[in-house]
Protein backbone atom coordinates (compact mmCIF):
# COMPACT_ATOMS: atom_id res chain seq x y z
CA UNK A 1 0.00 0.00 0.00
CA UNK A 2 1.14 3.53 -0.88
CA UNK A 3 2.52 5.84 1.80
CA UNK A 4 1.87 9.69 2.04
CA UNK A 5 3.98 12.22 3.51
CA UNK A 6 1.61 14.01 5.60
CA UNK A 7 1.65 18.03 6.73
CA UNK A 8 -0.22 19.36 9.47
CA UNK A 9 -0.31 23.48 9.11
CA UNK A 10 -1.06 24.43 12.47
CA UNK A 11 0.46 21.58 14.17
CA UNK A 12 0.74 23.14 17.87
CA UNK A 13 -2.74 23.91 17.80
CA UNK A 14 -5.66 21.92 19.63
CA UNK A 15 -6.99 20.65 16.16
CA UNK A 16 -3.43 19.84 15.04
CA UNK A 17 -2.59 18.33 17.93
CA UNK A 18 -5.68 16.04 17.96
CA UNK A 19 -4.64 14.92 14.05
CA UNK A 20 -1.84 13.32 14.92
CA UNK A 21 -3.39 11.21 17.57
CA UNK A 22 -6.16 10.57 15.39
CA UNK A 23 -3.51 9.52 12.34
CA UNK A 24 -2.32 7.18 14.89
CA UNK A 25 -5.45 5.38 15.94
CA UNK A 26 -6.40 4.72 12.47
CA UNK A 27 -2.87 3.77 11.33
CA UNK A 28 -2.69 6.26 8.58
CA UNK A 29 -0.43 5.11 5.65
CA UNK A 30 2.31 7.55 7.11
CA UNK A 31 5.50 7.90 5.10
CA UNK A 32 6.72 11.06 6.74
CA UNK A 33 5.05 13.80 8.81
CA UNK A 34 5.48 17.12 8.68
CA UNK A 35 3.96 19.48 11.14
CA UNK A 36 4.08 22.92 10.37
CA UNK A 37 3.24 25.99 12.49
CA UNK A 38 4.62 29.48 13.04
CA UNK A 39 7.52 31.13 13.52
CA UNK A 40 6.77 30.99 16.88
CA UNK A 41 6.97 27.01 17.62
CA UNK A 42 9.93 26.36 15.13
CA UNK A 43 12.52 23.61 16.94
CA UNK A 44 8.94 22.20 19.17
CA UNK A 45 8.61 18.41 19.07
CA UNK A 46 5.58 16.69 18.14
CA UNK A 47 5.88 12.89 19.09
CA UNK A 48 4.06 10.62 16.20
CA UNK A 49 4.24 6.69 16.59
CA UNK A 50 6.86 6.65 19.32
CA UNK A 51 9.54 8.89 16.92
CA UNK A 52 10.01 12.15 17.30
CA UNK A 53 9.36 15.39 14.28
CA UNK A 54 10.79 18.47 14.67
CA UNK A 55 8.02 21.49 13.65
CA UNK A 56 8.85 23.71 10.95
CA UNK A 57 7.54 27.25 9.59
CA UNK A 58 5.09 27.98 7.23
CA UNK A 59 6.74 28.90 4.47
CA UNK A 60 6.06 29.07 0.53
CA UNK A 61 8.12 26.36 -0.23
CA UNK A 62 7.57 23.87 2.28
CA UNK A 63 5.41 22.00 0.58
CA UNK A 64 7.61 21.39 -1.92
CA UNK A 65 10.88 20.85 -0.02
CA UNK A 66 9.04 18.79 2.23
CA UNK A 67 7.45 16.56 -1.22
CA UNK A 68 4.07 16.78 1.08
CA UNK A 69 1.42 14.54 -0.31
CA UNK A 70 -2.15 15.67 1.94
CA UNK A 71 -1.88 18.30 3.89
CA UNK A 72 -3.93 19.00 6.48
CA UNK A 73 -4.95 22.81 7.20
CA UNK A 74 -6.02 23.71 10.57
CA UNK A 75 -4.58 27.70 11.61
CA UNK A 76 -7.23 29.74 10.83
CA UNK A 77 -8.75 30.79 7.61
CA UNK A 78 -6.35 33.47 6.91
CA UNK A 79 -3.10 31.07 6.99
CA UNK A 80 -5.21 28.65 4.07
CA UNK A 81 -6.30 31.43 2.11
CA UNK A 82 -2.79 32.27 2.03
CA UNK A 83 -0.89 29.10 1.41
CA UNK A 84 -3.28 26.45 0.57
CA UNK A 85 -2.27 27.71 -2.78
CA UNK A 86 1.54 26.50 -2.45
CA UNK A 87 0.43 23.27 -1.18
CA UNK A 88 -1.72 22.12 -3.87
CA UNK A 89 1.32 23.48 -6.73
CA UNK A 90 3.75 21.16 -5.09
CA UNK A 91 1.14 18.53 -6.00
CA UNK A 92 -0.51 17.68 -2.70
CA UNK A 93 -4.23 17.56 -1.82
CA UNK A 94 -5.21 19.73 0.58
CA UNK A 95 -8.02 19.08 3.31
CA UNK A 96 -8.76 22.46 4.98
CA UNK A 97 -10.34 22.72 8.21
CA UNK A 98 -11.47 26.48 7.96
CA UNK A 99 -14.37 27.87 6.71
CA UNK A 100 -12.15 29.66 3.74
CA UNK A 101 -13.16 27.21 1.08
CA UNK A 102 -16.42 25.80 2.80
CA UNK A 103 -18.66 27.70 0.46
CA UNK A 104 -16.71 27.95 -2.99
CA UNK A 105 -18.72 25.81 -5.30
CA UNK A 106 -15.74 23.92 -6.98
CA UNK A 107 -14.97 23.00 -3.58
CA UNK A 108 -16.45 19.23 -2.05
CA UNK A 109 -17.58 19.88 1.40
CA UNK A 110 -17.43 16.27 2.86
CA UNK A 111 -19.00 14.09 6.06
CA UNK A 112 -17.61 10.78 4.45
CA UNK A 113 -20.63 9.05 6.09
CA UNK A 114 -22.82 11.49 4.41
CA UNK A 115 -21.36 12.61 0.75
CA UNK A 116 -18.67 10.43 0.47
CA UNK A 117 -18.77 10.61 -3.26
CA UNK A 118 -18.20 14.32 -3.21
CA UNK A 119 -14.46 13.78 -2.48
CA UNK A 120 -14.17 12.82 -5.93
CA UNK A 121 -14.55 16.95 -7.26
CA UNK A 122 -11.20 17.25 -5.31
CA UNK A 123 -9.55 17.17 -8.74
CA UNK A 124 -11.18 20.96 -9.37
CA UNK A 125 -9.26 22.53 -6.91
CA UNK A 126 -6.93 20.41 -5.12
CA UNK A 127 -8.93 20.95 -2.28
CA UNK A 128 -11.53 19.44 0.18
CA UNK A 129 -13.11 21.16 3.00
CA UNK A 130 -13.65 19.78 5.92
CA UNK A 131 -17.05 21.60 7.56
CA UNK A 132 -18.07 23.38 10.91
CA UNK A 133 -17.89 21.11 13.60
CA UNK A 134 -21.78 21.88 15.11
CA UNK A 135 -22.36 20.81 11.04
CA UNK A 136 -20.51 17.68 10.99
CA UNK A 137 -22.24 16.45 14.00
CA UNK A 138 -25.74 17.48 13.26
CA UNK A 139 -25.66 16.38 9.23
CA UNK A 140 -24.44 12.99 10.74
CA UNK A 141 -28.02 12.27 12.33
CA UNK A 142 -30.07 14.09 9.79
CA UNK A 143 -28.65 11.56 6.61
CA UNK A 144 -30.38 8.53 8.21
CA UNK A 145 -33.56 10.40 8.98
CA UNK A 146 -33.72 12.36 6.02
CA UNK A 147 -33.48 9.23 3.76
CA UNK A 148 -36.45 7.47 5.93
CA UNK A 149 -38.94 10.27 6.27
CA UNK A 150 -37.16 13.56 3.78
CA UNK A 151 -36.75 16.13 6.02
CA UNK A 152 -38.51 19.45 5.53
CA UNK A 153 -37.16 21.47 8.16
CA UNK A 154 -34.48 21.60 11.03
CA UNK A 155 -34.59 23.98 14.43
CA UNK A 156 -31.45 23.59 16.27
CA UNK A 157 -29.75 25.25 19.37
CA UNK A 158 -26.33 24.32 20.48
CA UNK A 159 -24.30 24.43 23.55
CA UNK A 160 -20.88 24.72 22.46
CA UNK A 161 -17.69 23.76 24.03
CA UNK A 162 -14.94 26.54 24.61
CA UNK A 163 -12.26 24.36 22.54
CA UNK A 164 -14.15 25.30 19.38
CA UNK A 165 -12.17 28.38 20.19
CA UNK A 166 -8.89 27.00 20.14
CA UNK A 167 -6.42 26.34 23.01
CA UNK A 168 -6.58 29.77 24.13
CA UNK A 169 -10.58 29.33 24.63
CA UNK A 170 -9.69 26.19 26.83
CA UNK A 171 -7.46 28.36 29.02
CA UNK A 172 -9.37 31.53 29.09
CA UNK A 173 -12.12 29.01 30.64
CA UNK A 174 -9.78 27.57 33.40
CA UNK A 175 -7.93 30.37 34.33
CA UNK A 176 -11.65 32.03 35.02
CA UNK A 177 -12.87 29.31 37.07
CA UNK A 178 -9.80 29.72 38.84
CA UNK A 179 -9.75 33.19 39.86
CA UNK A 180 -13.29 32.49 40.51
CA UNK A 181 -12.22 30.21 43.85
CA UNK A 182 -9.50 32.90 44.39
CA UNK A 183 -12.02 35.62 44.46
CA UNK A 184 -10.52 37.52 41.75
CA UNK A 185 -12.52 36.73 38.74
CA UNK A 186 -13.56 40.21 37.54
CA UNK A 187 -9.49 40.95 37.39
CA UNK A 188 -9.19 38.45 34.88
CA UNK A 189 -8.87 38.01 31.20
CA UNK A 190 -11.63 37.98 28.90
CA UNK A 191 -10.57 37.74 25.79
CA UNK A 192 -11.46 35.00 23.80
CA UNK A 193 -15.72 35.75 24.09
CA UNK A 194 -17.62 38.16 23.52
CA UNK A 195 -18.15 37.96 27.76
CA UNK A 196 -16.99 36.18 30.49
CA UNK A 197 -17.44 32.24 30.13
CA UNK A 198 -16.72 30.73 33.63
CA UNK A 199 -20.01 30.05 35.26
CA UNK A 200 -22.40 31.98 32.16
CA UNK A 201 -24.15 31.00 28.76
CA UNK A 202 -23.35 33.31 25.99
CA UNK A 203 -25.67 33.30 23.26
CA UNK A 204 -23.30 33.94 20.61
CA UNK A 205 -20.66 32.05 18.52
CA UNK A 206 -18.81 34.24 15.78
CA UNK A 207 -19.55 37.30 14.85
CA UNK A 208 -23.11 39.23 13.68
CA UNK A 209 -24.41 39.11 10.08
CA UNK A 210 -26.71 41.63 9.26
CA UNK A 211 -29.90 38.95 9.30
CA UNK A 212 -29.27 38.50 13.16
CA UNK A 213 -28.15 35.62 13.27
CA UNK A 214 -24.15 35.02 13.80
CA UNK A 215 -21.72 33.66 11.16
CA UNK A 216 -21.87 30.49 13.11
CA UNK A 217 -25.21 30.17 12.58
CA UNK A 218 -25.28 30.61 8.82
CA UNK A 219 -22.56 28.32 8.82
CA UNK A 220 -24.86 25.89 10.11
CA UNK A 221 -27.60 26.82 7.41
CA UNK A 222 -25.85 27.01 4.34
CA UNK A 223 -23.23 23.82 5.09
CA UNK A 224 -25.90 21.40 5.82
CA UNK A 225 -27.99 22.21 2.71
CA UNK A 226 -24.44 22.04 0.61
CA UNK A 227 -23.64 18.30 1.97
CA UNK A 228 -26.95 17.39 1.77
CA UNK A 229 -27.94 18.89 -1.60
CA UNK A 230 -30.78 19.86 -0.18
CA UNK A 231 -32.77 23.11 0.63
CA UNK A 232 -33.56 22.27 3.61
CA UNK A 233 -35.27 25.28 5.74
CA UNK A 234 -33.24 25.27 8.86
CA UNK A 235 -32.86 27.89 11.99
CA UNK A 236 -30.11 27.32 14.37
CA UNK A 237 -28.99 29.36 17.42
CA UNK A 238 -25.62 28.95 18.62
CA UNK A 239 -24.49 29.20 22.47
CA UNK A 240 -21.20 29.03 23.74
CA UNK A 241 -21.46 26.82 27.11
CA UNK A 242 -18.43 26.61 29.89
CA UNK A 243 -17.67 23.04 29.06
CA UNK A 244 -14.04 21.92 28.16
CA UNK A 245 -14.71 20.06 24.98
CA UNK A 246 -17.50 18.04 23.11
CA UNK A 247 -20.43 20.23 21.41
CA UNK A 248 -24.36 19.49 22.34
CA UNK A 249 -27.67 20.37 19.95
CA UNK A 250 -31.03 20.16 20.81
CA UNK A 251 -32.80 19.27 17.48
CA UNK A 252 -36.31 19.45 16.11
CA UNK A 253 -36.90 17.96 12.85
CA UNK A 254 -39.96 18.78 10.95
CA UNK A 255 -40.48 16.18 8.35
CA UNK A 256 -42.81 15.92 5.15
CA UNK A 257 -46.47 16.53 6.16
CA UNK A 258 -47.83 12.85 5.89
CA UNK A 259 -45.37 11.33 7.82
CA UNK A 260 -46.66 9.24 10.85
CA UNK A 261 -42.91 9.10 13.15
CA UNK A 262 -42.26 5.59 14.15
CA UNK A 263 -39.94 6.19 17.07
CA UNK A 264 -39.02 2.67 17.28
CA UNK A 265 -38.31 2.94 13.38
CA UNK A 266 -35.83 6.56 13.97
CA UNK A 267 -33.74 4.49 16.74
CA UNK A 268 -33.41 1.68 14.30
CA UNK A 269 -31.79 3.29 11.15
CA UNK A 270 -30.03 5.67 13.57
CA UNK A 271 -28.33 3.09 15.45
CA UNK A 272 -27.42 1.67 11.80
CA UNK A 273 -25.85 4.43 10.70
CA UNK A 274 -21.82 4.49 10.83
CA UNK A 275 -20.20 6.09 13.72
CA UNK A 276 -24.42 7.20 15.63
CA UNK A 277 -25.03 5.37 18.98
CA UNK A 278 -28.03 5.71 20.31
CA UNK A 279 -28.40 5.82 24.26
CA UNK A 280 -32.02 6.92 24.88
CA UNK A 281 -33.52 6.11 28.34
CA UNK A 282 -34.53 8.47 29.92
CA UNK A 283 -36.32 7.09 33.24
CA UNK A 284 -32.99 5.50 34.24
CA UNK A 285 -31.11 9.28 33.52
CA UNK A 286 -29.53 7.28 30.47
CA UNK A 287 -28.93 10.00 27.26
CA UNK A 288 -25.80 11.74 25.53
CA UNK A 289 -23.64 14.39 27.50
CA UNK A 290 -19.76 15.91 26.78
CA UNK A 291 -18.40 13.52 29.60
CA UNK A 292 -19.90 10.09 27.30
CA UNK A 293 -18.61 11.55 24.09
CA UNK A 294 -15.42 13.36 24.51
CA UNK A 295 -11.80 11.45 23.46
CA UNK A 296 -14.67 9.08 20.95
CA UNK A 297 -15.24 9.31 17.42
CA UNK A 298 -18.91 8.57 17.23
CA UNK A 299 -22.19 10.81 17.42
CA UNK A 300 -24.02 10.20 20.66
CA UNK A 301 -27.93 10.56 19.82
CA UNK A 302 -30.39 10.47 22.76
CA UNK A 303 -33.67 12.04 24.14
CA UNK A 304 -35.95 10.88 21.06
CA UNK A 305 -39.38 11.69 21.39
CA UNK A 306 -42.10 12.95 19.16
CA UNK A 307 -44.03 16.27 19.34
CA UNK A 308 -47.08 16.62 21.45
CA UNK A 309 -48.70 18.08 18.44
CA UNK A 310 -47.56 16.96 15.27
CA UNK A 311 -46.96 13.42 14.25
CA UNK A 312 -44.26 14.61 11.86
CA UNK A 313 -42.20 16.35 14.59
CA UNK A 314 -39.21 14.91 16.24
CA UNK A 315 -37.46 16.10 18.91
CA UNK A 316 -33.52 14.71 20.03
CA UNK A 317 -30.27 15.45 21.70
CA UNK A 318 -26.84 15.21 19.60
CA UNK A 319 -23.12 15.10 21.20
CA UNK A 320 -20.02 14.74 19.49
CA UNK A 321 -16.06 15.48 20.32
CA UNK A 322 -16.07 18.56 18.21
CA UNK A 323 -12.18 18.79 17.84
CA UNK A 324 -12.19 14.87 17.03
CA UNK A 325 -16.02 14.31 14.85
CA UNK A 326 -16.32 17.51 14.30
CA UNK A 327 -12.71 18.28 12.79
CA UNK A 328 -9.79 15.59 13.38
CA UNK A 329 -11.61 12.38 12.54
CA UNK A 330 -13.28 13.83 10.24
CA UNK A 331 -10.60 15.31 8.23
CA UNK A 332 -8.57 12.03 8.65
CA UNK A 333 -12.07 9.90 7.23
CA UNK A 334 -11.55 12.45 4.04
CA UNK A 335 -8.16 11.47 3.31
CA UNK A 336 -9.04 7.28 3.83
CA UNK A 337 -11.71 7.59 1.97
CA UNK A 338 -9.76 9.81 -0.65
CA UNK A 339 -7.10 7.21 -0.87
CA UNK A 340 -9.63 4.51 -0.89
CA UNK A 341 -11.41 6.00 -4.17
CA UNK A 342 -8.52 7.52 -6.11
CA UNK A 343 -5.17 5.81 -5.12
CA UNK A 344 -6.46 1.71 -4.32
P1 LIG B 1 1.74 28.53 16.76
O1 LIG B 1 1.58 27.61 17.97
O2 LIG B 1 3.14 28.54 16.23
O3 LIG B 1 1.17 29.91 16.99
P2 LIG B 1 -5.45 26.86 18.04
O4 LIG B 1 -6.52 26.50 17.05
O5 LIG B 1 -5.34 25.89 19.16
O6 LIG B 1 -5.57 28.29 18.48
O7 LIG B 1 -4.03 26.75 17.23
C1 LIG B 1 -3.73 27.53 16.09
C2 LIG B 1 -2.63 26.88 15.28
O8 LIG B 1 -2.35 27.71 14.13
C3 LIG B 1 -1.30 26.75 16.02
O9 LIG B 1 -0.64 25.57 15.63
C4 LIG B 1 -0.54 27.98 15.54
O10 LIG B 1 0.87 27.85 15.58
C5 LIG B 1 -0.97 28.01 14.09
N1 LIG B 1 -0.72 29.36 13.54
C6 LIG B 1 -1.22 30.54 13.96
N2 LIG B 1 -0.73 31.56 13.22
C7 LIG B 1 0.12 31.00 12.31
C8 LIG B 1 0.96 31.53 11.26
N3 LIG B 1 1.02 32.84 11.01
N4 LIG B 1 1.69 30.64 10.54
C9 LIG B 1 1.64 29.33 10.78
N5 LIG B 1 0.87 28.78 11.75
C10 LIG B 1 0.12 29.60 12.51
Amino acid sequence: MRKFNVAVVGATGAVGEELFRVMEDYDFPVNNIVPLASARSIGNKINYKNKEYSVLELTHTCFEENEVDIAFFSAGGNISEKFAKYAVEAGALVIDNTSHFRMQKNVPLVVPEVNPNDILGWKRTGIIANPNCSTIQMVLSLKPLDDLYGIKRVDVATYQAVSGAGKAGMEELVNQMQDFFAFKLSDSKKEQFAHQIALNVIPQVDIAQDNSFTKEEMKMINETQKILHKDIAIAATCVRVPVLRSHSEAITITFNEDIDIDINEVKNVLEEFENIEVIDDLKNNFYPMPIISTDTDITYVGRLRKDLYSNNILHYFNVADQVRVGAATNSVRIALKWIELEND
